[in-house]
Formats: structure tokens, sequence, C-alpha cells
């Protein structure tokens, strides 16, 4: 949920430039996965509430229900739905018994004068997920879908569907329903997806758990309710998505000052940034020529809706919205204090037994000193010496949504695990890196350990966590090897 107060301040200021906004989210909104592991359930529970709260304040106008947004189970989701001032949809959970939805099937908006009918569907699955209490069924698309439509006929000028179904499936509904106009796909797809056109459908999706923000910007015309044929238009957004990266590649180099400075003795680097910039001066000229053109075509081209579209990552220098900030601060400072009693619980049951949650394969770090006193000072002088203090600068060392990449993680599987850790396990110590070596300071030369690679990294250096990473670079700074 880090990402939200950042997304609430986009949409903000969109709303301060735009006509009509309509902010859709097509699902796996609460949970990552679709079981929650028994000992981070109520942490996890309460940062979904968190993240309700702070969707009413971006005023969302509709959600799609996905798969992971019932792991806390049916009865969970129906009691938050209380809750939500945006309706939660979903036209194929079904009630066992008489097959009416659970959740609201659809929703009718009206947004710049036109209204729009928003419909969602929750992808099937191993229907493991519902119990036989929940007296609930996901039914297939092709069995509420049509039904869905004909009741919507002729009282909206455009139709949205959220769903968390895959692609395949998406182009096939759009393939069979040409009434549907717009198809926003969510749940288990990876990355963002430009928008895809099949037959007068654009299918198109953000990457999950909130780390990019898609915009779509559409003109539509409520008559023909066609989208144009498809032509330079794309090719001027994606231009314009090429300079902007561009821009982007550029300010970074030119972070360290100016670059035909900063890099004089990397002839390299040089030759590199001023490629870029011829490149941005080509791209510019491009764009100038495609915007004429288009320009030139519009007069006559009203009958028929267009769009552009951009994805933004929610990068960390992007500014917080207050208020939801509050929210977000709030609930993680719930979080922590729920880790917090977990552990007070287990201490005063478990007195004087030995700590469960400690590996018996790790040494920890101190144990490494007596004969790795180099690597151990070096380590000392990093930021992973202190990335458990970190969280407790923040009060967020009992929160399991953090933990994982802020101690020695292989150490500790489950949240009560990392709740437990030894003290000397705490920090992303050696053995986050070389693996367990409790054997090998035992028997050095008998049982080795091993070095890690880039992958060894990218568990904890993510994208929505150090956009920046750069494995060699990040090497070179560690120097672990060195003396
Ligand atoms: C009792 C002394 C001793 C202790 C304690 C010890 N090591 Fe070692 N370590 C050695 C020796 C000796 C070698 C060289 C072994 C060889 O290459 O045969 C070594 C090698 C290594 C290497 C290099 C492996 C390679 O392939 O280049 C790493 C990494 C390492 N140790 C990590 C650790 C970590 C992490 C700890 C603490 C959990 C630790 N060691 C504790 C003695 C020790
Ligand atoms: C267990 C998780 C984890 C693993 C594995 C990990 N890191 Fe980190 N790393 C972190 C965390 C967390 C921080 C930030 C700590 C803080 O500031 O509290 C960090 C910080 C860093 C920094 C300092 C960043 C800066 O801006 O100064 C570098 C460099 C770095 N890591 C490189 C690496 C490299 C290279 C590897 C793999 C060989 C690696 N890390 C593996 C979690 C990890
Ligand atoms: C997937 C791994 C991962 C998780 C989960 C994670 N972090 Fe981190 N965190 C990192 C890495 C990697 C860095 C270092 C980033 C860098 O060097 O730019 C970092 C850096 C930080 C920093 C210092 C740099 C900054 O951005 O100010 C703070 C504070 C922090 N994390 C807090 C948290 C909190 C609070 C949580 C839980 C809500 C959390 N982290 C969860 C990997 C993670
Ligand atoms: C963030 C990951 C990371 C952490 C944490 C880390 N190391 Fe390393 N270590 C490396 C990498 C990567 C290498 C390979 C050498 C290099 O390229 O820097 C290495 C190399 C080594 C070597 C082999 C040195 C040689 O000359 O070949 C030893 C010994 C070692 N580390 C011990 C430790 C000990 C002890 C600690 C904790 C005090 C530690 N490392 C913490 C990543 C790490």
């Amino acid at each position: 949920m880090g990402g939200l107060p950042k997304k609430a301040q986009q949409l903000e200021a969109l709303r301060g430039k735009k006509t009509a906004v309509l902010p859709l989210d097509s699902g796996a909104l609460l949970f990552k996965d679709e079981k929650l592991p028994q000992d981070q359930r109520e942490q996890l529970v309460v940062t979904a509430q968190g993240i309700v709260t702070a969707y009413n304040k971006m005023s969302f106008a509709g959600v799609g229900i996905a798969r992971q947004d019932l792991a806390a189970g049916l009865p969970f989701l129906l009691a938050l739905q209380k809750k939500a001032s945006f309706p939660w949809l979903s036209a194929n959970l079904l009630s066992r018994t008489d097959r009416k939805p659970w959740f609201k099937p659809h929703t009718l908006l009206t947004t710049g004068g036109m209204r729009i009918a928003v419909i969602g569907l929750t992808a099937q699955g191993a229907d493991s997920l519902l119990t036989d209490k929940d007296n609930a069924v996901i039914a297939p698309w092709e069995e509420v879908l049509p039904q869905e439509l004909a009741q919507l006929r002729g009282r909206a000028g455009m139709t949205i569907l959220l769903s968390s179904y895959p692609s395949a499936i998406n182009r096939k509904i759009a393939e069979a329903h040409p009434e549907i106009h717009l198809i926003l796909q969510g749940g288990d797809s990876r990355g963002n997806m430009p928008p895809e056109r099949v037959n007068n459908t654009l299918i198109t999706q953000v990457e999950p758990q909130g780390k990019s923000v898609g915009f779509l910007e559409v003109h539509w015309n409520a008559e023909s309710k066609r989208w144009e044929e498809t032509g330079s238009e794309n090719l001027l957004t994606d231009k314009q998505n090429e300079l902007d990266r561009l821009g982007w590649q550029i300010n970074r180099y030119r972070r360290q000052g100016d670059p035909t400075q900063a890099f004089k003795n990397q002839p390299q680097v040089l030759e590199a940034y001023n490629d870029m910039l011829a490149k941005q001066r080509l791209l510019e000229e491009e764009i100038l020529r495609l915007t004429a053109e288009q320009n030139a075509r519009d007069a006559n081209r009203s009958r028929f809706s267009s769009y552009s579209f951009h994805f933004e990552t929610m990068r960390k220098d992007l500014p917080d919205n207050p208020s939801v900030r509050a929210i977000v601060d709030a609930t993680t400072s719930e979080v922590n204090r729920i880790g917090k009693a977990a552990v007070k619980a287990r201490i005063s049951e478990s007195t004087g037994r030995k700590q469960e949650g400690t590996s018996e394969k790790y040494a920890g770090s101190t144990a490494c000193t007596s004969c790795h006193a180099p690597q151990f000072a070096k380590w000392r002088t990093t930021q992973h010496a202190t990335a458990y203090d970190t969280l407790e600068t923040k009060e967020q060392q009992f929160n399991v949504q953090c933990l994982p990449c802020h101690i020695t993680g292989p150490a500790a599987q489950t949240g009560q695990e990392m709740l437990a850790l030894a003290h000397d396990l705490r920090q992303v110590g050696c053995e986050s890196c070389h693996g367990p070596a409790q054997a090998h300071t035992l028997q050095p030369a008998a049982a080795k350990v091993g070095q890690p690679t880039m992958a060894t990294c990218q568990r904890c250096h993510t994208g929505d966590h150090d956009d920046r990473f750069n494995f060699s670079e990040a090497l070179s700074r560690l120097r672990c090897g060195a003396d």
C-alpha cells in the first residue's frame, strides 16, 4: 500500500486538469496471493481495510473482484464491502442455490454528460477459495455476460468490463461481444499492457499491486460508439512515450551535474549521453510532424472515438497526498502493533524454551567475525547491517510485510519465525547473500558456502523497492570480497 499516497496525488492533479475522470480498478487490490498464511492473516487483513479506506478517500468509481480479493474469505469481503463507498463488482460470483450475484454485477455512472456502464467479472479457477458454507460459485462468463449486456442495452453510451480473466479469455469475450468497448484486465497477469484492439474493443492492463497507474484518455463519440481505425495516433503515442523514457534517462545522467564535466574521463559514457541527445532531437521533430498530420485529419474524424494512453510508475520522488499518507501511516502502525502483540504473547507462552523461529542452519553474522574480520568490518559499514534498525526507526519492525527484505531473509519463512528471529539474524546479514553457514563455521573447508548471484540480490532489490538497482554498480559498492 506504500504507493497509495502518490497515486492519490496524481488522481487529484488529474481531476484538476480534466473534465471527466473515472478511476477504476480491475481487482486484486487487497491481497497478493489467493491464500493467506495463518500467522500473517491479522496483519494482512488490517492492511486490506486500510486500502479500502484510502480508496474511499480517492473516490474510486468501481473496483472489480479478482480471486485474490477472496483470500480472507467471502464473508470478509462482504463485510468490507459495507465500509466501501465505491461498488465492488462481479457479475459471476453467484449464490450456489439461487444463482443471484453476491455483489453488484454492474454500476451505471454519469460522467462528462454521458452514461457509462461498468461490469465486473471474476476469473474462475479451482474454487477451493470458497467454502461450502459460503454457498457461492464463480460462474463461467458465458453464463452471465449475455444477459447482463441485454439488461444494459440502450442505457449507456459506453460499456466497460473489469475482468480478472487472463488475456486469452478477454479476447474471446471481445470477439463475442463488440458492445463492450473497453476491457480493463487485472488479476494474475504481470506487467503493463498497452491497449490492444480486438474488433471494437480495447483491452489493456496495468501491472498488479499498484506499482503503476495507467492513464487512458478517451474522446468518445457516444453515437457511433466506434473506435477510429488505428494508425498514426498510436504511433504518435508510442513516440511520445519513447520521448518520455528518453528524457528520464537523460536526467539520470545529469544527476551528477553537467555530463560533459562529470564524465569527461569516461568517453564511452559521454558518447552514449550524446547519442541520447541526438535521438531526443529526432524524436521531437517526428512528433511535431505527426501532430501536424493528425490535426489535419481531426476535422473530418469526429464521427469516431479516439484514445491515448500512458503508464506511470509510482516512483519514490513523486509527491504524496497528505490525507491518504495519514491513512497509510495509521494502517502501518496498527499492523506493527499487531505484530508486536504477537511477539509478546509468544514470549510469555514459551519462557524457558528454545526460540522456535530460528533455523539451525544459520549461524548469524557475528559468528563469522573470528575468521573473516575484514568482511565483517566492511559489512558493518553498509546499509545492510542496519536494515532492521531502519524498520525500527519507522516503527515497522513487527510488520511481516516488511521483514522478509530487512532481515537475514531465508532464515525465516513464516511470519512467526520472522518475528521470533534471533538478534544476530536481524539485519541483512552475511547469510542473506551467502546462504546458511552454520556448518561452515564448524568445518570451513568441508562445508563451503556459496557466492550470491544477481538473482540473490533481486529477491529484495525488486523494482518496486529499488527502481534503480544495477547489479555490477551495487556490487562494486559492497566490495565484500575486497580486503
Ligand atoms: C572457523 C573459521 C571460519 C568461520 C567461523 C567462518 N568461515 Fe568462512 N571461510 C573460512 C575458511 C578457512 C574459508 C576458505 C575455505 C576454502 O576455500 O577451503 C572460508 C571461506 C568463506 C567464503 C568464500 C567461499 C568461496 O568460495 O570463495 C565465504 C563466502 C565465507 N567463508 C563465508 C562465511 C560466513 C558467512 C561465515 C559466518 C556465518 C563464515 N564464513 C564463518 C573459515 C571460516
Ligand atoms: C535480504 C534482502 C537483501 C538482499 C538479499 C540484498 N539486499 Fe541490498 N539492501 C537491502 C535493504 C533492505 C537495503 C536498505 C537498507 C536500509 O537502508 O535500511 C539494501 C541496500 C543496499 C545497498 C545500499 C544502497 C544505497 O543506496 O546505498 C546496496 C549497494 C545493496 N543493497 C546491494 C546489494 C547487492 C549487490 C546484493 C546482492 C549481492 C544485495 N544488496 C542483496 C536488502 C537486500
Ligand atoms: C521486496 C523487498 C522489500 C520489502 C518487502 C520492503 N523493503 Fe524496504 N527496502 C528494500 C530495499 C532493496 C531497499 C534499498 C533501496 C535503495 O537502496 O534504494 C529498501 C529501503 C528501505 C528504506 C530506506 C530507503 C528509503 O526508501 O527511505 C526504508 C525506510 C524501508 N525500506 C522501509 C520499508 C518498510 C516500512 C517496508 C514494509 C512496509 C519495507 N521497507 C518493505 C527492500 C524491501
Ligand atoms: C549483500 C550481499 C552480501 C553480504 C550481506 C555479505 N556478502 Fe560476502 N560477498 C558478497 C559477494 C557478492 C562476494 C563476491 C566478491 C565480490 O564480488 O564482492 C562476497 C565475497 C565474500 C567472501 C570471499 C572473499 C574472497 O576474497 O573471495 C567472504 C569470505 C565473504 N564474502 C564473507 C562475508 C561475511 C563474513 C559477511 C558478513 C559479515 C558477508 N560476506 C556479507 C556478498 C555479500
